[in-house]
């Protein structure tokens, strides 16, 4: 039988989802798919990016939903890649990247989850420090192999607590906090 959600994250990315859900069940809230490629305006801001996706997930699916924009930003070099990370994965992917940073490897990964139903539109930020590994280390997708969160000495790819302390995770954790009191209040 099909499940019935009453929140839905809208991405064609499934790693990001799969880290969503396992990151808001463990807040109790339960979380639906919808595999969809939303149209992404170019601009610096990640925020005018999230809100821009989220009214468009939401003018399609007609349902409460939450998108994700996220980037990874490298201190040496100026925060790029920036809001074009999901582009110069697919071009420069990991190696380009390991090319381009030298001694200072600073490095942070920002969350901007979205919400968003028929009257409220919101956006919620979620920010890890770390630093950019000299080479590849373990498997995982998009830039998890070369970012070591703070604290850490391993990469991204080779822990397995990635979705108690990511930028996601931080992102979400506010969101769920919002999202679990208006439940409540709408309850009374
Ligand atoms: P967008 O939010 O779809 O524009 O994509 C941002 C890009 O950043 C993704 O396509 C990934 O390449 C990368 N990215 C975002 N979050 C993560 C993560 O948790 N691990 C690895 N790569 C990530």
């Amino acid at each position: 039988m099909h499940k019935s959600f009453d929140l839905f994250f809208v991405s064609s990315n499934s790693h990001k989802y799969i880290e969503a859900k396992t990151i808001l069940d463990s807040f109790g809230i339960e979380l639906g798919f919808l595999k969809l490629n939303l149209e992404e305006i170019q601009s610096h801001s990640l925020n005018e990016i999230a809100e821009k996706k989220a009214k468009d997930a939401f003018s399609k699916c007609k349902k409460p939903i939450i998108i994700e924009d996220d980037g990874l930003f490298i201190d040496s070099l100026n925060g790029f890649p920036g809001p074009y990370s999901s582009y110069v994965f697919e071009t420069l992917g990991n190696k380009g990247i390991l090319k381009l940073v030298s001694s200072k490897r600073n490095a942070k990964f920002v969350s901007h989850i979205a919400y968003c139903d028929k009257k409220i539109l919101k956006t919620f930020v979620g920010k890890l420090d770390g630093t950019i590994s000299k080479s590849q280390r373990g498997k995982g997708w998009g830039y998890d192999p070369i970012f070591i969160p703070k604290n850490s000495e391993k990469t991204f790819a080779e822990i397995n607590h990635k979705n108690e302390l990511s930028h996601r995770f931080k992102a979400l954790k506010k969101f769920s906090n919002w999202y679990l009191d208006k439940l409540e209040s709408n309850d009374q």
